[in-house]
Protein backbone atom coordinates (compact mmCIF):
# COMPACT_ATOMS: atom_id res chain seq x y z
CA UNK A 1 0.00 0.00 0.00
CA UNK A 2 1.22 3.59 -1.07
CA UNK A 3 2.45 5.10 2.45
CA UNK A 4 0.04 8.65 1.87
CA UNK A 5 1.51 10.29 4.85
CA UNK A 6 5.04 10.37 3.03
CA UNK A 7 3.04 11.56 -0.02
CA UNK A 8 1.53 15.00 1.42
CA UNK A 9 2.99 17.98 0.00
CA UNK A 10 2.06 21.09 2.18
CA UNK A 11 1.38 20.77 6.19
CA UNK A 12 0.13 23.68 7.70
CA UNK A 13 -2.04 23.86 10.40
CA UNK A 14 -3.23 26.93 12.76
CA UNK A 15 -1.37 27.68 15.57
CA UNK A 16 -2.39 28.13 19.16
CA UNK A 17 -1.13 31.90 19.19
CA UNK A 18 -2.97 32.99 15.95
CA UNK A 19 -6.48 31.40 17.67
CA UNK A 20 -5.52 33.95 20.69
CA UNK A 21 -4.98 36.95 18.94
CA UNK A 22 -7.93 36.45 16.39
CA UNK A 23 -10.08 35.38 19.06
CA UNK A 24 -9.49 38.87 21.00
CA UNK A 25 -9.78 40.66 18.37
CA UNK A 26 -13.60 39.20 17.72
CA UNK A 27 -14.25 39.74 21.15
CA UNK A 28 -13.65 43.33 21.67
CA UNK A 29 -16.02 44.36 18.67
CA UNK A 30 -19.23 46.62 19.09
CA UNK A 31 -21.04 43.54 18.10
CA UNK A 32 -19.01 40.36 19.65
CA UNK A 33 -17.65 37.74 16.67
CA UNK A 34 -15.52 34.64 16.66
CA UNK A 35 -14.37 33.65 13.36
CA UNK A 36 -16.67 30.34 11.78
CA UNK A 37 -13.62 28.46 10.88
CA UNK A 38 -13.13 27.51 14.98
CA UNK A 39 -16.40 25.82 14.66
CA UNK A 40 -14.35 23.32 12.74
CA UNK A 41 -11.75 21.39 15.42
CA UNK A 42 -12.09 17.51 15.83
CA UNK A 43 -15.05 17.70 17.86
CA UNK A 44 -16.95 20.36 15.69
CA UNK A 45 -16.03 18.59 12.23
CA UNK A 46 -17.85 15.27 13.98
CA UNK A 47 -20.88 17.26 15.37
CA UNK A 48 -21.12 19.03 11.78
CA UNK A 49 -21.35 15.47 10.44
CA UNK A 50 -24.18 15.19 11.98
CA UNK A 51 -26.31 18.47 11.15
CA UNK A 52 -25.38 16.42 7.63
CA UNK A 53 -27.65 13.78 8.78
CA UNK A 54 -30.58 15.53 10.08
CA UNK A 55 -34.18 15.88 8.61
CA UNK A 56 -34.36 19.52 9.05
CA UNK A 57 -30.98 20.30 6.80
CA UNK A 58 -31.53 19.60 3.29
CA UNK A 59 -28.85 21.30 1.77
CA UNK A 60 -26.77 17.97 1.84
CA UNK A 61 -28.98 15.15 1.25
CA UNK A 62 -30.38 17.68 -1.76
CA UNK A 63 -26.59 18.15 -2.88
CA UNK A 64 -25.95 14.68 -3.16
CA UNK A 65 -29.16 13.48 -5.26
CA UNK A 66 -28.13 16.28 -7.87
CA UNK A 67 -24.18 14.83 -8.11
CA UNK A 68 -26.03 11.84 -8.78
CA UNK A 69 -28.75 12.12 -10.75
CA UNK A 70 -26.60 14.60 -12.81
CA UNK A 71 -22.43 13.10 -12.59
CA UNK A 72 -22.21 11.71 -15.97
CA UNK A 73 -22.82 15.22 -17.84
CA UNK A 74 -21.18 17.23 -14.82
CA UNK A 75 -17.71 14.82 -15.38
CA UNK A 76 -18.42 15.10 -19.30
CA UNK A 77 -18.34 19.04 -19.16
CA UNK A 78 -15.63 19.13 -16.36
CA UNK A 79 -13.31 17.02 -19.05
CA UNK A 80 -13.03 13.11 -18.29
CA UNK A 81 -9.84 12.53 -16.77
CA UNK A 82 -9.34 15.93 -15.83
CA UNK A 83 -7.69 17.00 -12.35
CA UNK A 84 -10.12 17.76 -9.80
CA UNK A 85 -8.99 19.49 -6.69
CA UNK A 86 -11.01 19.90 -4.26
CA UNK A 87 -10.31 22.88 -0.91
CA UNK A 88 -11.65 21.47 2.28
CA UNK A 89 -12.15 18.15 1.09
CA UNK A 90 -13.03 16.42 4.39
CA UNK A 91 -13.83 12.86 3.88
CA UNK A 92 -14.28 13.26 -0.50
CA UNK A 93 -18.29 11.80 -0.18
CA UNK A 94 -19.02 13.94 -2.73
CA UNK A 95 -16.10 13.79 -4.73
CA UNK A 96 -16.52 9.73 -5.04
CA UNK A 97 -20.10 10.07 -7.41
CA UNK A 98 -17.65 12.65 -9.96
CA UNK A 99 -14.64 9.71 -9.59
CA UNK A 100 -16.99 6.69 -9.79
CA UNK A 101 -18.75 8.13 -13.04
CA UNK A 102 -15.08 9.17 -15.29
CA UNK A 103 -14.28 6.36 -17.77
CA UNK A 104 -11.06 7.67 -17.72
CA UNK A 105 -8.14 7.21 -14.65
CA UNK A 106 -9.02 10.03 -12.36
CA UNK A 107 -6.93 12.34 -10.47
CA UNK A 108 -7.69 14.10 -7.41
CA UNK A 109 -6.24 16.44 -4.82
CA UNK A 110 -7.65 17.05 -1.78
CA UNK A 111 -6.75 19.81 0.26
CA UNK A 112 -7.57 19.31 3.95
CA UNK A 113 -6.42 21.01 7.15
CA UNK A 114 -6.92 18.21 9.36
CA UNK A 115 -3.99 16.20 8.78
CA UNK A 116 -6.03 12.80 10.33
CA UNK A 117 -9.25 13.13 7.80
CA UNK A 118 -6.86 13.62 5.26
CA UNK A 119 -5.01 10.48 5.65
CA UNK A 120 -7.93 8.19 6.38
CA UNK A 121 -9.50 9.62 3.22
CA UNK A 122 -6.28 8.66 0.95
CA UNK A 123 -6.10 5.49 2.45
CA UNK A 124 -10.00 4.54 1.70
CA UNK A 125 -9.81 6.30 -1.68
CA UNK A 126 -6.70 4.17 -2.71
CA UNK A 127 -8.29 1.02 -1.57
CA UNK A 128 -11.97 2.40 -3.90
CA UNK A 129 -9.99 3.57 -6.94
CA UNK A 130 -7.27 1.68 -8.45
CA UNK A 131 -5.07 3.60 -9.72
CA UNK A 132 -6.34 7.10 -8.59
CA UNK A 133 -3.85 9.89 -8.86
CA UNK A 134 -3.54 11.04 -5.70
CA UNK A 135 -1.92 14.10 -4.50
CA UNK A 136 -3.02 15.37 -0.95
CA UNK A 137 -2.55 18.39 0.72
CA UNK A 138 -2.22 19.35 4.01
CA UNK A 139 -3.53 23.21 4.30
CA UNK A 140 -6.11 25.52 5.07
CA UNK A 141 -7.63 26.64 1.67
CA UNK A 142 -8.58 29.77 3.20
CA UNK A 143 -5.24 30.96 3.54
CA UNK A 144 -3.35 32.21 0.35
CA UNK A 145 -0.94 29.52 -0.22
CA UNK A 146 0.06 28.41 -3.59
CA UNK A 147 -0.47 24.82 -5.52
CA UNK A 148 2.16 22.96 -4.57
CA UNK A 149 4.35 22.93 -8.20
CA UNK A 150 3.74 19.13 -8.64
CA UNK A 151 0.07 20.20 -9.05
CA UNK A 152 -0.10 23.32 -11.14
CA UNK A 153 2.23 21.99 -13.30
CA UNK A 154 0.33 18.58 -14.15
CA UNK A 155 -0.63 18.49 -17.67
CA UNK A 156 -4.36 18.67 -18.92
CA UNK A 157 -7.74 20.43 -17.57
CA UNK A 158 -8.20 21.34 -13.70
CA UNK A 159 -11.48 21.67 -12.52
CA UNK A 160 -11.65 22.75 -8.09
CA UNK A 161 -14.78 21.13 -7.06
CA UNK A 162 -16.72 23.13 -3.83
CA UNK A 163 -19.50 21.56 -2.88
CA UNK A 164 -21.24 21.64 0.18
CA UNK A 165 -21.83 25.56 -0.17
CA UNK A 166 -19.29 26.16 1.68
CA UNK A 167 -19.05 29.51 -0.22
CA UNK A 168 -22.13 30.60 1.42
CA UNK A 169 -20.01 31.02 4.76
CA UNK A 170 -17.75 33.98 3.88
CA UNK A 171 -18.74 37.13 2.89
CA UNK A 172 -20.00 38.26 -0.42
CA UNK A 173 -16.76 39.79 -1.31
CA UNK A 174 -14.65 37.17 -0.42
CA UNK A 175 -16.70 34.94 -2.13
CA UNK A 176 -15.99 37.02 -4.92
CA UNK A 177 -12.36 37.01 -4.39
CA UNK A 178 -12.84 33.12 -3.88
CA UNK A 179 -14.05 32.72 -7.21
CA UNK A 180 -11.11 34.77 -8.40
CA UNK A 181 -8.67 32.76 -7.03
CA UNK A 182 -10.22 29.16 -8.52
CA UNK A 183 -10.37 31.12 -11.75
CA UNK A 184 -6.65 32.21 -11.16
CA UNK A 185 -6.04 28.45 -9.52
CA UNK A 186 -7.55 26.11 -12.71
CA UNK A 187 -6.48 28.55 -15.45
CA UNK A 188 -7.16 29.52 -18.58
CA UNK A 189 -9.81 26.29 -20.12
CA UNK A 190 -10.18 25.20 -16.44
CA UNK A 191 -13.21 24.78 -14.51
CA UNK A 192 -15.12 25.01 -11.35
CA UNK A 193 -18.18 22.73 -9.85
CA UNK A 194 -19.77 24.55 -7.12
CA UNK A 195 -22.41 23.47 -5.09
CA UNK A 196 -24.50 26.70 -3.50
CA UNK A 197 -27.84 27.04 -1.32
CA UNK A 198 -30.70 28.99 -2.45
CA UNK A 199 -32.53 31.64 -0.81
CA UNK A 200 -36.29 29.73 -0.10
CA UNK A 201 -38.97 30.09 2.26
CA UNK A 202 -37.43 31.61 5.59
CA UNK A 203 -39.17 28.89 7.76
CA UNK A 204 -37.14 25.96 5.73
CA UNK A 205 -33.91 28.24 6.57
CA UNK A 206 -34.69 28.42 10.17
CA UNK A 207 -35.47 24.90 10.85
CA UNK A 208 -31.96 23.92 9.20
CA UNK A 209 -30.12 26.14 11.63
CA UNK A 210 -32.39 25.46 14.65
CA UNK A 211 -32.79 21.70 14.78
CA UNK A 212 -35.51 20.51 17.34
CA UNK A 213 -32.53 17.95 18.12
CA UNK A 214 -30.22 20.63 19.47
CA UNK A 215 -27.43 19.13 16.97
CA UNK A 216 -26.48 23.18 15.85
CA UNK A 217 -26.94 24.20 19.32
CA UNK A 218 -23.91 21.78 20.27
CA UNK A 219 -21.64 22.46 17.18
CA UNK A 220 -21.92 26.27 17.99
CA UNK A 221 -21.13 25.53 21.92
CA UNK A 222 -18.27 23.35 20.69
CA UNK A 223 -16.87 26.52 19.90
CA UNK A 224 -17.18 28.03 23.45
CA UNK A 225 -15.41 24.68 25.10
CA UNK A 226 -12.66 24.46 22.57
CA UNK A 227 -11.53 28.26 23.32
CA UNK A 228 -12.02 26.72 27.33
CA UNK A 229 -9.66 24.43 26.24
CA UNK A 230 -7.36 25.46 23.77
CA UNK A 231 -6.73 29.13 25.05
CA UNK A 232 -7.80 29.48 28.78
CA UNK A 233 -11.33 30.74 28.52
CA UNK A 234 -13.85 30.68 31.07
CA UNK A 235 -16.89 30.33 28.87
CA UNK A 236 -19.74 28.76 31.15
CA UNK A 237 -21.84 27.18 28.28
CA UNK A 238 -25.34 27.19 29.85
CA UNK A 239 -24.76 30.72 30.57
CA UNK A 240 -24.76 31.10 26.06
CA UNK A 241 -28.04 29.65 23.92
CA UNK A 242 -27.44 29.36 20.81
CA UNK A 243 -29.93 30.94 18.26
CA UNK A 244 -29.94 31.10 14.32
CA UNK A 245 -31.53 33.97 12.87
CA UNK A 246 -32.27 34.45 8.91
CA UNK A 247 -31.12 38.23 8.26
CA UNK A 248 -33.34 39.37 5.23
CA UNK A 249 -31.64 42.35 4.07
CA UNK A 250 -28.28 40.31 3.85
CA UNK A 251 -29.65 36.97 2.25
CA UNK A 252 -28.08 35.16 5.40
CA UNK A 253 -28.49 33.03 8.62
CA UNK A 254 -26.25 34.20 10.93
CA UNK A 255 -25.45 31.75 14.33
CA UNK A 256 -25.43 33.55 17.76
CA UNK A 257 -24.52 33.11 20.96
CA UNK A 258 -26.57 34.63 23.62
CA UNK A 259 -25.69 35.24 26.23
CA UNK A 260 -28.72 34.73 29.06
CA UNK A 261 -27.48 37.21 31.67
CA UNK A 262 -24.98 39.96 32.08
CA UNK A 263 -21.37 37.73 32.65
CA UNK A 264 -17.54 38.26 32.76
CA UNK A 265 -16.09 36.20 30.91
CA UNK A 266 -11.85 35.81 30.74
CA UNK A 267 -10.05 34.59 27.85
CA UNK A 268 -6.55 33.97 28.42
CA UNK A 269 -5.55 37.28 30.24
CA UNK A 270 -8.32 39.65 29.29
CA UNK A 271 -11.66 39.98 30.46
CA UNK A 272 -14.90 40.56 28.53
CA UNK A 273 -17.97 41.71 30.07
CA UNK A 274 -21.54 40.56 28.44
CA UNK A 275 -24.58 42.07 28.68
CA UNK A 276 -27.97 40.25 29.82
CA UNK A 277 -29.33 39.56 25.53
CA UNK A 278 -25.80 40.38 24.04
CA UNK A 279 -24.93 38.24 21.62
CA UNK A 280 -21.54 36.75 19.71
CA UNK A 281 -22.06 35.95 15.95
CA UNK A 282 -20.05 32.88 15.18
CA UNK A 283 -20.84 32.26 11.69
CA UNK A 284 -22.83 33.87 8.22
CA UNK A 285 -24.66 31.26 5.64
CA UNK A 286 -25.75 33.05 2.43
CA UNK A 287 -28.16 31.94 0.41
CA UNK A 288 -27.42 33.05 -3.22
CA UNK A 289 -31.10 32.72 -5.54
CA UNK A 290 -29.55 31.68 -9.30
CA UNK A 291 -29.37 35.04 -10.90
CA UNK A 292 -27.33 36.22 -8.29
CA UNK A 293 -24.66 33.80 -7.96
CA UNK A 294 -24.57 33.22 -12.00
CA UNK A 295 -24.04 37.05 -11.72
CA UNK A 296 -20.95 36.70 -9.18
CA UNK A 297 -19.80 34.21 -10.75
CA UNK A 298 -19.41 36.58 -13.99
CA UNK A 299 -18.23 39.44 -11.82
CA UNK A 300 -15.50 37.21 -10.81
CA UNK A 301 -14.30 36.80 -14.22
CA UNK A 302 -15.85 33.33 -14.68
CA UNK A 303 -18.48 32.03 -17.44
CA UNK A 304 -21.68 30.17 -16.87
CA UNK A 305 -21.67 27.18 -18.33
CA UNK A 306 -24.28 25.57 -16.90
CA UNK A 307 -26.18 24.73 -13.25
CA UNK A 308 -28.37 21.73 -11.86
CA UNK A 309 -30.83 21.85 -9.31
CA UNK A 310 -33.19 19.50 -7.37
CA UNK A 311 -36.98 19.24 -7.98
CA UNK A 312 -38.32 21.78 -5.33
CA UNK A 313 -35.73 24.39 -6.17
CA UNK A 314 -33.30 24.46 -2.29
CA UNK A 315 -30.00 23.97 -3.65
CA UNK A 316 -28.17 24.03 -7.77
CA UNK A 317 -24.95 22.83 -8.46
CA UNK A 318 -23.45 25.29 -11.19
CA UNK A 319 -20.18 24.79 -13.56
CA UNK A 320 -18.52 27.65 -14.68
CA UNK A 321 -15.20 27.86 -16.69
CA UNK A 322 -12.28 30.45 -17.11
CA UNK A 323 -12.08 31.42 -21.02
C1 LIG B 1 -20.40 24.25 6.15
N1 LIG B 1 -21.53 25.13 5.88
C2 LIG B 1 -21.88 25.11 4.46
C3 LIG B 1 -22.69 24.91 6.75
C4 LIG B 1 -23.84 25.88 6.37
O1 LIG B 1 -24.93 25.40 6.15
O2 LIG B 1 -23.60 27.07 6.25
C5 LIG B 1 -22.30 25.12 8.21
C6 LIG B 1 -23.44 24.96 9.17
N2 LIG B 1 -23.61 25.69 10.25
C7 LIG B 1 -24.69 25.28 10.88
N3 LIG B 1 -25.24 24.30 10.22
C8 LIG B 1 -24.46 24.08 9.14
Amino acid sequence: MIDTEEKILVDHVPQSHNVLTEVIMGLSRAQKSLPAKLLYDKKGSEIFEEICCLPSYYPTRTEFKILRDNAREMVELMGDGCLIIEPGSGSAEKVRILLKAMKSTPRYVPIEISREILLRTCRELIEEFPGLGLTPVCADFTDDLPLPLSVSSQPGKKVIFFPGSTIGNLHRDEARDFLKKASRLVGRGGGLLIGVDRKKDVDVLLRAYNDPEGVTAAFNHNLLERLNREIDASFVLENFRHEAIYNEELGRIEMHLLSLLPQLVRVSQTVFRFRQGETIHTENSYKYSVEEFVTLGEKAGLSFVRSWEDQDGLFSVYYFENR
